[in-house]
């Protein structure tokens, strides 16, 4: 397994570009099943889920062709088969994003369900009921969802719990049921209005995204379209914080500034100079320790939890106390014990962190248990004194594409090693 390697101490400086947003890409790919002609997507990151995702569709039948970096085409219309192996399924959970499409599109979908992770039981029952009450007969036996329908119907669907990829499923699958769906409670993500503009570039007749109520005409059928992917928020609010925690000035490119109201809010309290321009922003810490900051995650436009993590490497080496409240997943304080290796004093009770900020950390050989307390975990092996050795940045790979190379251009000293022969590689 590869590792990360980091010398702790560099302040970060200069530009980065932010890649394409995992979150949209991967239902944004689910979609292109609705389609019945080829979906040309830009700016899709270079992550492990993505080739997860697309070696699912390329299993289904569909014809996927790189045709540059960040440039995928998809060819739909060969589905020769409507079943997500468990195999795949459970080393990525978004694969139930082909459940939705896959039920509209072609009235049958077996999808494995993907079972727990790292951070929480992360149920997929809204998925689920939605499903049924659209009119698909769903039943779920040996670790399968197996879904059918000749053709679903539009409903009203009140979601219990705000949840992004459930809402994302629903909407996909109501875009080509027959009448109207409105959904309740629909998530406000921008990742769910990326997706609804691609979906909008088919053929899709979709209003309300990004508010919580979604209104969906269905139609007969969705057509080819070309689309760009939006930026990845989440990558650019860990840049940004790392350029807090080590008293430098970042600027991420190619970004959306709009997307990030909370986390630039909580950054500016931390003591943060912070400037944003149409598709950039700018963090600039004149050397100086960031105050702590209190945090509460909640869906969108409210806190991120995928943020979570990197506020706590932040609390960390700030000054003063922060409390971090999780109140979306129910097992995502796994970085806690890998900081408090590295000194941090952090006491977790219940779905609370109570960061007191120390003044430095120490290196320590630590361990990524999940996607972003990895990225936790590399921001505070930046501040530590000493090496920093974190071990299965696997996990590190699923969300963030070429993340040590990006690290590099803004001077920090972090190397990997490859878990194969133990050499390392810039
Ligand atoms: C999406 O996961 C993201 N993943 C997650 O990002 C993100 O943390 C999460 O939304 C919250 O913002 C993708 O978009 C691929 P939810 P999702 O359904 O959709 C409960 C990352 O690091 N729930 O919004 O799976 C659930 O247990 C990943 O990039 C049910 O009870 O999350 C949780 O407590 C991690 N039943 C809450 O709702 C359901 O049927 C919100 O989950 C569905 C969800």
């Amino acid at each position: 397994m590869d590792k990360l390697l980091i010398t702790g101490g560099c302040a970060l400086q200069g530009c980065v570009r932010a890649s394409g947003a995992k979150n949209a890409a991967l239902p944004i790919l689910a979609a292109t099943l609705l389609a019945d002609g080829p979906v040309t997507l830009t700016n899709v990151p270079r992550l492990r889920d993505i080739s997860t995702t697309m070696a699912l569709l390329g299993r289904m039948g569909a014809s996927l062709t790189q045709e540059a970096a960040d440039r995928i085409r998809v060819e739909p219309r060969a589905l020769t088969s409507f079943i997500a192996p468990y195999e795949l399924v459970k080393t990525m959970r978004a694969s139930i994003l082909v459940l939705g499409p896959l039920v509209a599109r072609y009235g049958e979908a077996d999808v494995s369900l993907p079972g727990g992770c790292a951070i929480g039981a992360r149920p997929v029952n809204l998925h689920i009921e939605g499903l049924r009450a659209l009119g698909a007969e769903v039943s779920v036996d040996s670790g399968y969802i197996r879904a059918r329908a000749k053709r679903l119907r539009g409903a009203r669907l009140f979601m219990e719990l705000v949840s992004v990829t459930g809402t994302e499923n629903l909407m996909m699958a109501a875009a080509l049921a027959d009448g109207e769906t409105l959904i309740e409670n629909a998530a406000r993500e921008p990742e769910v209005v990326d997706l609804a503009q691609l979906l909008i570039a088919m053929g899709a007749r979709i209003e309300g995204a990004g508010t919580d109520q979604i209104h969906i005409q269905g139609v007969e059928r969705l057509g080819g379209a070309e689309y760009r992917v939006m930026p990845d928020r989440i990558e650019t609010g860990t840049f940004l914080v790392g350029a807090a925690m080590t008293g430098g000035k970042v600027r991420v490119e190619e970004t959306r500034p709009d997307c990030l109201d909370a986390v630039l809010q909580k950054l500016r309290e931390a003591g943060a100079e912070i400037t944003t321009g149409p598709d950039w922003i700018e963090l600039d810490m004149r050397g100086r320790r960031p105050k702590a900051v209190d945090i509460h995650t909640a869906p969108h436009p409210a806190f991120p939890t995928d943020m979570q993590a990197q506020f706590c490497a932040l609390n960390a080496v700030a000054e003063g106390v922060g409390v971090v409240a999780e109140t979306i997943f129910e097992n995502r304080f796994m970085h806690v014990p890998e900081l408090q290796r590295m000194g941090a004093d952090i006491r977790v009770e219940g779905n609370l962190a109570v960061c007191h900020g120390v003044s430095g950390l120490t290196a320590a050989p630590v361990m990524a248990t999940d996607l972003r307390a990895s990225a936790g975990l590399v921001l505070a092996g930046l501040v530590a004194s000493g090496e920093t050795l974190i071990d299965r940045i696997y996990h590190l790979d699923r969300g963030y594409e070429t993340m040590e190379a990006k690290l590099l251009t803004l001077g920090a000293h972090i190397e990997r090693i490859s878990g194969g022969n133990g050499t390392l590689t810039p």
